[in-house]
């Protein structure tokens, strides 16, 4: 009999559990040993494992404020909603704070069709934004086919694919009519890291503004340090009118998504209702871990960090390239989140997955269900997401084990 929970995304006979049972830095502690963490667990752990300030900060607010309705006040909230929007571009004025990267887009999608009045949306079919049914809908992987038909009204473009240059996004604008709102990861993270080119993001906004639609930014995995900037979207040149947050912002210490808010679409709920809300929406918990991983952000200069170790992670990664050139092709990435595309086919993919495991290294293996790359196109990408407290010391020891288990399949 398998285990008395579901395991998510999988079939529960014959599923591969993690079995944590702690950690310190980069390092997991697993039941088969000690592994270096190149995935922060799901993208999420990105001050670190075991961070004292972080589960002290939880701790105090337990012990003084464990419990508050959605509609609460209390200082921390408070101080995290204008630390927030001290770090978003000149402008932004509200957050709504959710319970994770899902309802956050969730949100973000009601707060669109609430301020223009369409329940249209584009969104690529290379891009992830949650599993709950509007974020699923608006997903492009396999895992919106799963429980389809979604919601109405979302279309999918080929942005980033790799026969495509340029975006789509105007012209099936225009084609469509009626679009309220594009979702957009800035960097998109799970489905093989992909970095839209100089002045994209520009074109995006502008056939934004010509067409009444809002732009959300989707920074739940490229958010808070991840690609050497606080936001993804700092690379390019645009303000967008929503950022979806999650993940990093607790540093996966708490249960906490956002979404930030320009003026000109926040002004609009000064006198309408806005009809979003759960129970744990704010959770104090999620608040204070929130509120303490934005501190650590700063002191321990975190982000500056994944900066810095960028061009030795390249290097690290294009050097695995010239020694096994036959199966590893484009190799990319912005700050600590890199992708390597592998040859394999699924039963060297598995081989790998292995020889990853054996290696004692964590990173995400993806194949061509997630990646969806057209024929002829490596099918397969290891993303790499390392803590960004790695030091350059750790980073060589996660690329050599890489290394090692390429040897293996080579
Ligand atoms: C870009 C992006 N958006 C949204 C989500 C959904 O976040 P969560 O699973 O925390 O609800 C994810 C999760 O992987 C993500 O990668």
């Amino acid at each position: 009999m398998s285990d008395p929970f579901f395991h998510t995304w999988q079939a529960q006979r014959g599923a591969k559990p993690f079995e944590l049972r702690g950690g310190e830095g980069v390092w997991l502690e697993t039941a088969s040993g000690r592994v270096l963490d190149f995935g922060a667990l799901v993208y999420q752990v990105n001050p670190g494992h075991g961070h004292r300030r972080i589960a002290e900060a939880i701790a105090a607010q337990a012990t003084r404020l464990a419990v508050a309705p959605p509609n609460a006040v209390y200082p921390e909230k408070r101080e995290l909603a204008e630390r927030l929007l001290a770090k978003a571009p000149k402008g932004f004025t509200k957050v709504l704070f959710t319970l994770g990267g899902s309802d956050a887009n969730e949100n973000a999608l009601k707060i669109a069709r609430l301020v223009t009045g369409r329940y249209k949306a584009i969104a690529r079919y290379r891009g992830y934004h949650g599993a709950t049914f509007g974020a699923v809908s608006l997903s492009g992987d396999w895992r919106r086919q799963a429980v389809e038909p979604g919601l109405p009204g979302i279309v999918h473009v080929l942005d980033l694919d790799p026969t495509i240059t340029g975006t789509q996004i105007p012209r099936v604008m225009e084609l469509e009519g009626n679009v309220g709102a594009v979702f957009l990861e800035s960097v998109v993270g799970a489905n093989g890291v992909l970095i839209p080119p100089k002045g994209y993001y520009e074109e995006v906004r502008a056939a934004c503004d010509r067409h009444g639609a809002l732009l959300v930014i989707d920074e739940v995995l490229a958010g808070f340090g991840r690609t050497g900037k606080l936001f993804g979207f700092e690379h390019w040149d645009f303000t967008p009118d929503m950022i979806t947050c999650g993940k990093a912002l607790t540093g996966g210490y708490g249960t906490l998504g956002a979404v930030l808010v320009h003026e000109r679409v926040a002004e609009r709920f000064e006198e309408h209702v806005l009809a979003c809300g759960l129970t744990h929406h704010a959770h104090p918990i999620g608040v204070a871990a929130a509120l303490e991983t934005l501190r650590v952000y700063d002191d321990e200069k975190l982000v500056e960090n994944a900066a810095a170790l960028e061009p030795r992670m390249r290097a690290g990664l294009l050097a695995l390239r010239g020694r096994f050139s036959e199966i590893v092709g484009d190799v990319r990435g912005l700050g600590l989140l890199f992708a390597m595309e592998l040859r394999l086919g699924d039963a060297r993919r598995a081989s790998l997955s292995a020889a990853l495991r054996e290696e004692k290294l964590h990173a995400h293996l993806k194949g061509p269900k997630e990646i969806r790359v057209p024929e002829g196109f490596p099918e397969s990408a290891l993303v790499l997401s390392p803590p960004l407290c790695l030091t350059a010391e750790e980073l060589d020891e996660g690329v050599a084990r890489i290394g090692r288990a390429l040897a293996k399949v080579a």
